[in-house]
């Protein structure tokens, strides 16, 4: 493995990465409710810090700190210990959506989708200036990217967001709802933005339906574009890079 991968903590997803995501990128899950983005994510976090001894940093938009830390526990990840021996940092940036629509700001007023794009920016600047983490995750990025209803609009705030993670210096990783497996659905202005993109989705096979894992895009990266199985346990997120999911 090169020095530019960094090992995801995802049993089997290196495989079918090239040996890792490339490192300093900025990665978007994409996935519907209950597809696993937030087990993926903190997995990718904690695997870093108990498997390779790196620092992560979560901003959770949507997940208070003691719902995680309830949900995490069942995998074996312990958020508060790691955070209490500086491993991990947290924001719990779950109170932006509660902003009125105007905020005041001094004697300004800002619309609430600047004011909760800038402030979650220079929030996540400070607590990487304080831990300087090699992995950072925002999960997720719906609510903050949908208050943009203009698109025009709504592409610089998302340029703006991953500009600013990838000025961090650390493996980024992003998540975001997905609404529809339409194939003809309009692509959302964070997949033409991300550096690499992963879908997971519940596939129908035969007469069942089985998770499956597909890269759709990843920079520096010969990748395998095959779906493939995963699944859910105790231990987290497994993938199976070999066996496929179409018979
Ligand atoms: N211990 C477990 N074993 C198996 N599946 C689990 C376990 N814990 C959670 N899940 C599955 O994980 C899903 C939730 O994952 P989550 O990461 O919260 O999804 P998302 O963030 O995409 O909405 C649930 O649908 C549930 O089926
Ligand atoms: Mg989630």
């Amino acid at each position: 493995m090169g020095e530019d991968r960094l090992l995801t903590g995802i049993e089997g997803l290196d495989e079918i990465v090239g040996g890792g995501f490339p490192r300093g990128r900025v990665i978007l899950l994409l996935g519907e409710s209950g597809s696993g983005k937030t087990i993926f994510t903190n997995q990718f976090l904690c695997n870093g810090v108990l498997q390779h001894n790196e620092k992560g940093l979560l901003v959770s938009l949507e997940e208070t700190h003691a719902q995680l830390s309830k949900e995490m526990s069942m995998f074996g990840w312990n958020l508060q210990d790691m955070e209490n021996k500086g491993n991990l940092g947290f924001i719990d940036a779950t109170p932006l959506r509660l902003l009125p629509k105007i905020v005041k700001v001094g004697n300004a007023e800002v619309e609430r989708k600047e004011f909760s794009m800038m402030s979650l920016i220079d929030r996540i600047n400070e607590e990487v200036t304080r831990l300087k983490p090699t992995r950072l995750v925002v999960d997720s990025v719906t609510s903050l990217t949908m208050q943009f209803e203009d698109p025009v609009e709504r592409r610089f705030a998302v340029m703006e967001l991953i500009a600013a993670l990838e000025s961090t210096g650390a493996t980024c990783m992003m998540t975001s709802e997905l609404r529809s497996f339409d194939p003809l659905r309009n692509v959302e202005i964070e997949e033409v933005l991300a550096h690499g993109v992963i879908v997971l989705q519940a596939m129908l096979v035969g007469t069942s339906y089985a998770r499956a894992i597909q890269i759709r895009k990843m920079r520096e990266t010969k990748c395998d574009l095959q779906p493939r199985p995963y699944t859910i346990d105790n231990e987290g997120i497994r993938v199976y890079p070999s066996e496929s999911v179409l018979r």
